[in-house]
């Protein structure tokens, strides 16, 4: 992926919806674009990148980030982060089509069975589109954000996409308090 495109969407992005973002324009726009670049060209099997064009420009946005730990009881997890579709394409399937392309994607990854997500709770055009693809509600988070002095919250999605193949057993059976 063309990481100067990738870089300008996201700055442009970050901008454009402040408060659907848990980074900040001010942040990342130092962010050297060779940075980025070796950032995107990460092993495919902890981060996967999906972006939509109109023509040759980069309209949309979206990656899968592995769950950053050497811990082998969470590699199971991954993090759907940075989606982004420009303004003037919303509305038109863009944002869907590439949450189906980065759940496709996911369920080729080894070991991946959980990916979450985290939208700000007033994103209602979000929560729409991830809950629409599959994604189920787990937790809120209060005061997640703070955004010119406005608090947000955070709506904590899930979806298992490893749809019954894994091989680890659920665990069941009733908690004891010991009595
Ligand atoms: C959220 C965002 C990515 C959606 O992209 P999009 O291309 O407009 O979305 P789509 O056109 O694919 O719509 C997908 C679903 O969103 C939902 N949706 C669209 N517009 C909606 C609205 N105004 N209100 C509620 N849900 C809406 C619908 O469920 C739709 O499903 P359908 O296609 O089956 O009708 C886009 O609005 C965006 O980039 N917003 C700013 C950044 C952002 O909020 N990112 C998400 C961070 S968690």
């Amino acid at each position: 992926m063309d990481a100067a495109a990738y870089l300008r969407l996201r700055l442009y992005g970050l901008r454009e919806s402040p408060t659907a973002f848990g980074s900040s324009h001010a942040e990342e726009r130092h962010r050297p674009v060779a940075e980025c670049r070796k950032w995107l060209e990460d092993s495919p099997q902890k981060e996967i990148f999906v972006g939509a064009f109109a023509g040759n420009v980069m309209i949309g946005q979206a990656a899968l980030k592995r769950e950053r730990t050497t811990n082998r009881k969470q590699r199971h997890k991954a993090w759907l982060w940075g989606m982004y579709v420009h303004p003037r394409y919303r509305s038109q399937g863009v944002g869907r089509e590439i949450a189906v392309k980065l759940l496709q994607a996911a369920r080729g990854m080894k070991g991946l069975e959980i990916i979450k997500l985290a939208a700000t709770s007033t994103n209602n055009r979000a929560l729409g589109l991830y809950r629409r693809v599959g994604f189920r509600h787990y937790a809120t988070e209060p005061k997640a954000l703070l955004v010119k002095g406005r608090y947000y919250d955070f709506e904590y999605l899930m979806i298992d996409v490893a749809g019954g193949k894994s091989k680890a057993k659920p665990k069941s059976g009733r908690l004891t308090d010991g009595k």
